[in-house]
Formats: C-alpha cells, sequence, structure tokens
C-alpha cells in the first residue's frame, strides 16, 4: 500500500515540501500588507505567538492523524470512523484544495508577468494587466500547467526533487534582498516600524488577523498536513519536523517584511497601502532605486517559486483523494483536476476588471468582503473553509478519534514529547477549538 502511495525518501524530504507548501503569497505577499496594516512590530509579535501556541500544536494533530492511517483526508477520516457523517470534513478539505487553488493560482499567475514586466523595464501598469481578458486567463494556464507538470511526477520523483531545489534558492534570493534593502538611506524608519513594538495598536481585530495568518500560512485546516503526514515513516519524530516546518515558514515572512518594511520607509511609502502593496507600491520602489530592474526580477522570480510550491501541496490533496479512494491512474488525475480547476478558476481570474458580471459578483454580503469573485472566493475558500476546516478537524482528532491516540501516534519516533503529553492532549481538545470557533465568529463580522 505504502509502497504505491509513495513516501518521502527521508526526513528532510518531508520538511521541504512542508515548508514549501507553507511559504508562499501568505508570507511574501499577505503577511507584510497585514502587518503594514495592522500596526507593525505588535502585530508581528502576536503572529509568533499564535504560530506557537496554536498552529503548532494543531499542525503535530494533523500530521500524526494523515501517518496513522496513511491517507487522504477523507481516507483518514473514514478509517477511523467508517460511513459517518464526519468524511464531510474530509471532503470539505478536498473542495477547498481546489477552491483556494482556483484564486491562489491567479494570482501568481501574476506574478509570472510581473517578472516578464520588470525585465523590459515596466514598472507601472497593474490594473491594465489585471483587467486584460487574455493575459490574465493565459497567465493562470500557465500557472496550474506548470503546477500539473510537477505533481504529475509523484511524491518523491516530483514534489519532493522539486521543493529541494526551489526552498534554498528562494532563502538566497531573500538574504541577498534584505541585505539591498537594509542598506538604502531612510531604511532605519522601516526597521523600527517593524521590530520596535507599540502595544497600543492591539486591538481585538488585530489579535484576530494575526490568527487567522498563522492558519492561512502554516497551510492548516485542509487536511493539507494530513496527506503530507500519511507519506511520512513511523520512525521519524514529526514533532521535529513540524517544528522545522513552522520555523522555516516564520522565518520566510519575517524576512520578507525585513526587505519590506526598509524599502517602504526610505521611498517614503505608506505602510497600510493594502492588498496592492507588492504589485503596486513595489514596481514603483524598483523604478526608484539604482538598479531596481535587477531587483525587481529576481523578487518576482522569488515570489512565483513561492506560490509554485504552495500550488503544489493545494493540487496533491484533491489528487491524493481521487488516487487513495477511486484508484484513479495518478496522471490522469494530475490533468482531470488541473483542468476543474482551471474551469473554476477563470471567473476569479476575469473579476478584475475584465468582466463586469464577475468584477461586481457580489453573493457575500459586502461587510465580510469585496464584490469581486476572486475576494469572495478568497473569504469563502481561504478564510472560512479553513477555519470551519480547522475547528472540526480539531474536534475530531481530539475526541472522536482521540487525544490519547493522537499523542501516541505523535510520540512514535519523537524524543522529548511525553512530557508535553498532556499539554498537548488539553490545547487540541478545548484550547485550539475554542480559540477557532472566536475566528469564527469574527469572520462573521460579530465583534464589528
Ligand atoms: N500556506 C500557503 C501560503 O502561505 C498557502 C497554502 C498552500 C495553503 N497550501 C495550503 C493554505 C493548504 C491552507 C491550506 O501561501
Amino acid at each position: 500500500m505504502s509502497q504505491a502511495r509513495g513516501e518521502w525518501s527521508s526526513k528532510l524530504g518531508f520538511i521541504f515540501a512542508a515548508a514549501g507548501s507553507a511559504i508562499g503569497l501568505g508570507n511574501i505577499w499577505r503577511f507584510p500588507y497585514l502587518v503594514g496594516e495592522n500596526g507593525g512590530a505588535a502585530f508581528v509579535l502576536l503572529y509568533i505567538l499564535f504560530v506557537i501556541v496554536i498552529g503548532l500544536p494543531y499542525m503535530f494533530g494533523e500530521l500524526a492523524l494523515g501517518r496513522f492511517v496513511q491517507r487522504n483526508p477523507v481516507g483518514a477520516i473514514q478509517a477511523i470512523r467508517p460511513g459517518s457523517a464526519w468524511k464531510w470534513v474530509g471532503y470539505l478539505g478536498v473542495f477547498t484544495g481546489v477552491g483556494i487553488l482556483s484564486f491562489y493560482g491567479v494570482i501568481a499567475g501574476w506574478t509570472v508577468a510581473y517578472i516578464y514586466k520588470m525585465a523590459v523595464g515596466s514598472f507601472g501598469g497593474f490594473g491594465e494587466l489585471i483587467s486584460d481578458p487574455l493575459a490574465v486567463s493565459l497567465l493562470f494556464a500557465f500557472f496550474i500547467l506548470l503546477t500539473s507538470a510537477i505533481v504529475y511526477g509523484g511524491v518523491s520523483g516530483g514534489i519532493e526533487r522539486w521543493s529541494k531545489i526551489l526552498m534554498p534558492v528562494l532563502f538566497l534570493l531573500l538574504f541577498g534582498l534584505i541585505v539591498y534593502s537594509v542598506l538604502l538611506d531612510g531604511a532605519s524608519a522601516g526597521l523600527k516600524f517593524y521590530l520596535n513594538p507599540d502595544f497600543s495598536k492591539i486591538t481585538g481585530r488585530v489579535v484576530l488577523a494575526a490568527l487567522g495568518q498563522a492558519f492561512f500560512s502554516l497551510s492548516l485546516g485542509m487536511g493539507l498536513m494530513i496527506t503530507y503526514g500519511s507519506y511520512m515513516s513511523k520512525k521519524e519524530d514529526l514533532t521535529s519536523s513540524g517544528l522545522y516546518v513552522g520555523l522555516f515558514d516564520t522565518m520566510v515572512a519575517f524576512m520578507a517584511g525585513l526587505i519590506i518594511f526598509p524599502a517602504l520607509f526610505a521611498m517614503g511609502e505608506n505602510p497600510a497601502a493594502g492588498p496592492g502593496l507588492v504589485f503596486v507600491i513595489f514596481p514603483k520602489l524598483f523604478a526608484q532605486m539604482p538598479g531596481g530592474q535587477i531587483v525587481g526580477v529576481l523578487f518576482f522570480i522569488l515570489l512565483a517559486i513561492a506560490a509554485l510550491t504552495s500550488t503544489i501541496s493545494l493540487l496533491e490533496v484533491p489528487v491524493a483523494f481521487m488516487v487513495d479512494e477511486h484508484k484513479a491512474p495518478r496522471k490522469k488525475i494530475v490533468w482531470a483536476v488541473a483542468g476543474v480547476t482551471f474551469i473554476f478558476g477563470l471567473p476569479s481570474a476575469l473579476s478584475q476588471g475584465a468582466s463586469e458580471y464577475f468584477t461586481n459578483f457580489g453573493l457575500i454580503p459586502g461587510r465580510l468582503t469585496d464584490p469581486d469573485f476572486l475576494s469572495q472566493m478568497s473569504f469563502l475558500w481561504g478564510d472560512f473553509s479553513l477555519a470551519f476546516g480547522a475547528l472540526m478537524l480539531s474536534i475530531f482528532i481530539g475526541w472522536v478519534w482521540g487525544a490519547d491516540k493522537a499523542a501516541d501516534e505523535i510520540e512514535s519516533g519523537a524524543t522529548g514529547f511525553g512530557k508535553l503529553r498532556g499539554l498537548w492532549i488539553f490545547m487540541i481538545r478545548y484550547f485550539i477549538p475554542l480559540v477557532i470557533f472566536i475566528i469564527l465568529l469574527n469572520l462573521f463580522g460579530l465583534f464589528n
């Protein structure tokens, strides 16, 4: 069974692939703009706190379930509670993979366009690009094809091999950019904003934004870590592997901020510019920096690489489900899921000005999200579905499967987990579900 499904070839294989999934547009595009909007260093500290006290213990739960049953999210749940309605939590994870990929792939496509734009010295024109129907559709298709070609190769042949190459390249690029950025005139104001906390900036909304970002960034809540955990060996210490993933993910987000804020402040730009930060403000900065064209090309290559190792993981969940549960041939299934994702994502691609109908779609009330189809999908799958999935999965792991059995699985191969066992059981059964429940209430605007 495990032979046919594939397994990571080494401990490093899992760490690279899972860190590749976690590190993405969430770290380099979303994290900095949230920091900018939510007051800087205090948000950074809160975010790190939530990664440690909620994200990591929850991640151990998903990994343990996946390794215990050696299955995708649906199969994992059915192996524990055959024939129960809990399987719908697994299906939700599979749909969420396609749902997130359908809009994430669109934004990832823009990053590819920006590599080209920087290379030819075109620093403006964000609005024109994202409202050109042919350009956005082709870019989206290109990114989905690229993702499929890698997932096509299977677990260790494709995902692991590519992540091993791509992740170190990303780290090197980031280091270079940090050095460049902090040496700019006026960079110190940015470092102060980013590193010197002003605790009066912390409000209920800021707390919840930090918590939500911790889940999205660590790729939690849709069973991705169940799927990647299922390719792990029983001998492996999943706590130390999970800690590495959390550390790398947090480091990359932190490094992105170290590039972005010194540069922003050096240019006298507004840190609270919102989601357009990367695509609008950055090219402006590159245009004015000496050597900015080269920095711009490097930056968008880096962003595209980070997005690619995340889209790989998003595609892997539905593919693993079809391979395990429907005995479908992996190679055919990759193209089928990619095709469905492309059709499902086209309205998102066309919703930034290309199509009037999808630009003002407005199904979900305006107080929750913007009316364009892409923002609606981002809210539905990236916020609501992940939070709801994580709530249900923590209850499933802590109460249905049983926190004791989960803790036994974590202990297999682990050193030093014994002392924290009681604490972990408390977290997965009470603390984590309660905190996620509060995030969900916030998504519905109860605290506004
Ligand atoms: N974590 C990725 C990012 O930060 C996004 C992502 C990839 C994701 N796979 C996921 C989020 C699975 C939740 C679940 O960009």
